[in-house]
Parts: C-alpha cells; sequence; structure tokens
C-alpha cells in the first residue's frame, strides 16, 4: 500500500519514543522508505544506532552537521520525502511548529518542507489539555498540519487521559490515509517522460540528453497526492518510481501509441524530450563502411503526442499540460508553443548547456497559462515536481 513512498520520520524526546522504533518496522512492512530524524532529546530515549539500524538508513540529528550537508542539506532533507510524519509530537515540538520556530535540525526540516506534515501527538494529559497546546494544536490544524490520536489511556506518568500516542499501526493507516487518499485520489494521469530512441539500424539510434528526472519527479508527485498514474517513459537514465503503472517504450511512435493505450485521462504531462524526427530509412541490418560513400539518412516527422492530445475532441484530458525546453527567448517562444500546440498550460525551460539543467537535479522553470506567465525560482526538480503536482490538484478540484 505505501510502495515507493518515503517517509521522514522525525522522533521527538518522549517516552512514546519507544514506540517510533515500531513505527519504522511497521511503515516498512508496508512497503515505506523511512528517513528518521532524531531530536536531542529523543536520543535519551532511543539510540540513533536502532532507529538507523531498523530503517536501514541514515540516522539525520544535528543541523550543523557538514558531512551531512555535503552530501543532502536541510532543505533538499525536507522535500526529499513524500510526508513529513512527526512522532511522538510533544508539546515542545508542536509549540515550535506552531510558532515557526528553527532552532535545531527536527524545527528547521519543519518549516522549510513543502511536503505535508502528519503528527501524532504523545504528552502528559494535563499538557495536552493546556490551553497553550490546545491553541498550538489549533493553529497546525489550521496550516494544513495532519494529526492522528493522541489516545486516551493509563500514562507512563501514572495518570489516566488522552495524550498517550496512538499505535504504529493506527499512525500508519493515517500515513496511508494521507497518501493515498490525497487531494488527486480518483484521478487517472498519464506522464511522459525521458528521451526516445530512433533506430538508425539496429545498434545505432538518434537520442537527446533527457534524464528523465523532471518526468519521473513528476510522476512521483502526482502519485503522492494520491493519483493513479500511467507513466509512459523512454529509455531514462534514472529509474522509474515505484507504486505508478510504467510503461517503457524506446521510439516515439511507441510513446504515441501508449499514450493512446492509457487514455481516458483526467490530466496529462508531456515531460519527455521526444525526438522530432525519425530515420525513414531505417535499416533493419547493421549499415557497414564501404570506404567510398557516405551513408545517406532520410528523416520522416514524428507524431507530435502532446499535439494530438490536446486537440482531440474526443477523450480529451481536463488539463494537458506539456513542457518547451528552449535555448533562446524562453517566454516567447513557450506562450507561442502552448497556443500552436493546443495545451492548457506549458512548463518552460532554458536548457543552454551554461545553465546545467538538462541532465542535472535542479530546474528554472516558467509556467505558461491563458492567464500568462508565472517564472519560479530555481528549484529542485523534485521541488518543481511537488509544486507542479499541486497546483494540478488544485486545477482538478
Ligand atoms: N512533444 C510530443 N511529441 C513530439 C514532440 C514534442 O509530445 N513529437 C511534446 C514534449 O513532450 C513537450 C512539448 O511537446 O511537452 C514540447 O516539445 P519541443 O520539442 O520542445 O517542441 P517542438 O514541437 O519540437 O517545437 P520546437 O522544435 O519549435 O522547439
Amino acid at each position: 500500500m505505501l510502495a515507493g513512498k518515503r517517509i521522514l520520520l522525525i522522533i521527538g524526546g518522549g517516552i512514546a519514543a519507544f514506540k517510533s522504533l515500531d513505527l519504522i518496522r511497521r511503515l516498512r512492512e508496508h512497503g515505506a522508505t523511512v528517513t528518521p530524524v532524531l531530536t536531542k532529546s529523543a536520543e535519551e530515549f532511543v539510540t540513533p544506532l536502532s532507529a538507523s539500524a531498523l530503517a536501514a538508513q541514515k540516522v539525520y540529528r544535528d543541523l550543523f552537521d557538514l558531512t551531512d550537508e555535503a552530501e543532502m542539506g536541510h532543505i533538499e532533507l525536507s522535500r526529499a520525502a513524500d510526508l513529513v510524519v512527526v512522532a511522538p509530537a510533544t508539546a515542545d515540538l508542536m509549540a515550535k511548529m506552531a510558532g515557526g520556530l528553527a532552532n535545531d535540525l527536527a524545527s528547521t526540516l519543519l518549516l522549510a518542507t513543502d511536503k505535508r506534515v502528519l503528527i501524532a501527538p504523545a504528552m502528559n494529559v494535563r499538557m495536552w489539555e493546556h490551553p497553550a497546546t490546545q491553541r498550538n494544536l489549533g493553529v497546525l490544524k489550521e496550516d494544513g498540519v495532519l494529526v492522528v490520536g493522541p489516545d486516551e489511556g493509563d500514562m507512563a506518568c501514572g495518570e489516566y487521559g488522552p495524550g498517550r500516542m496512538s499505535e504504529p499501526l493506527a499512525i500508519v493507516a493515517a500515513v496511508e490515509d494521507a497518501l493515498v487518499n490525497g487531494p488527486l485520489k480518483g484521478h487517472h494521469i498519464v506522464v511522459t517522460s525521458g528521451p526516445t530512441h530512433e533506430p538508425i539500424d539496429p545498434v545505432r539510434y538518434i537520442a537527446n540528453r533527457s534524464s528523465g528526472a523532471q518526468g519521473t519527479a513528476i510522476a512521483r508527485a502526482l502519485s503522492a497526492l494520491g493519483a493513479k498514474v500511467s507513466f509512459i517513459t523512454g529509455p531514462a537514465d534514472v529509474a522509474p518510481p515505484d507504486g505508478v503503472g510504467v510503461i517503457k517504450v524506446q521510439t516515439a511512435a511507441q510513446m504515441a501509441d501508449a499514450v493512446e493505450a492509457a487514455l481516458p485521462a483526467d490530466a496529462a504531462v508531456f515531460a519527455a524530450a521526444v525526438a522530432d524526427w525519425r530515420v525513414k530509412t531505417a535499416s533493419d541490418k547493421k549499415m557497414k563502411k564501404d570506404g567510398k560513400s557516405l551513408p545517406k539518412l532520410d528523416f520522416a516527422e514524428n507524431p507530435d503526442i502532446l499535439a494530438g492530445v490536446a486537440q482531440r475532441k474526443k477523450n480529451r484530458p481536463q488539463l494537458v499540460v506539456g513542457f518547451a525546453a528552449e535555448t533562446d527567448d524562453v517566454e516567447a517562444n513557450a506562450t507561442a508553443k502552448r497556443k500552436r500546440k493546443g495545451c492548457d498550460w506549458i512548463v518552460a525551460n532554458d536548457v543552454r548547456p551554461e545553465t546545467g539543467i538538462m541532465g542535472g537535479t535542479e530546474n528554472a522553470v516558467t509556467l505558461i497559462t491563458k492567464d500568462g506567465a508565472d517564472a519560479w525560482p530555481r528549484l529542485s526538480k523534485d521541488q518543481v515536481a511537488a509544486k507542479l503536482a499541486a497546483k494540478i490538484a488544485e486545477a482538478l478540484s
């Protein structure tokens, strides 16, 4: 149920932290990848070694750990997840979250993340019922933070009442609910990604530099919001995400057929760098040099998959999103491309080699819609994907 989902688990310092070790195990049993983060006080209750061993992942503990920063900055860490879970969420952590404090790794991640956050509060009953905690809870709920528990019962401190952290399986169910019943639940979205390979002969082909990273991140982000994703990919460098339907193709013609077969869909995102031309005279035998003449290649134009889907009368997805990889006049070219192809949105980017975007981990895009151009700051491809997925969810709601 959670196959391919990535959870950033922040473990707060409370007696319930021992249950978080079981939570790691349960989340993994359900297919999720868990990256644990321990607060300083959590380390009084569980050891980083046990959290790391159970998660089979590195545990993050310190904001100023330079090794961590070199490997993965704290901003990236906060966003390379589908959901952030805080369990146990202590009164202190809840107060920090409600007040927007960022004075240790956990609170900084919580302030920096662009993903949804689920908290499992755990504290003494008086602390839970205190007006300050209830006020913070109200603020957090208004901010869109999801809450599971606390349960009522005997507490480690000898008192009785609400304040016990929910059982690990109840937290897993809340995680599933957040990820599977997201705003895109019940929506089918087709995503194309990667380059296409157009054969010259059985061993040679024409291709381009697309790594498939942006399309893959978009498929993952849409799936994290609960969409059923049909991911149609050419031969990409990055592995396809788990938890989505993957259809692997080589050529533009195969990609066009796969898109056709995947429709109907509520939305379609065409992130693939489709080759515009194929070799008309592709040989079914390996071409040999004869020492005299050079081979002559005749080209034929490939079907424009995006334009074909955007302009169809029957079964047109409600939202059709294209990409425009440009090297000059990005906004003007992409605006013209949106009109020419008939799609609703164009995600335009500047792929001049000096931008390092093609094949890199970051992207600087401008979203072109009928209302104009919105230039986003340079973000990681995961962040671009999350922002785009949220906009798609808004448009389909
Ligand atoms: N696209 C497609 N099928 C094609 C070519 C492109 O679906 N045969 C889609 C891409 O996935 C992308 C968009 O069209 O979403 C823009 O592609 P691009 O190659 O940048 O545009 P072109 O039509 O090739 O325009 P130009 O050559 O003028 O840049």
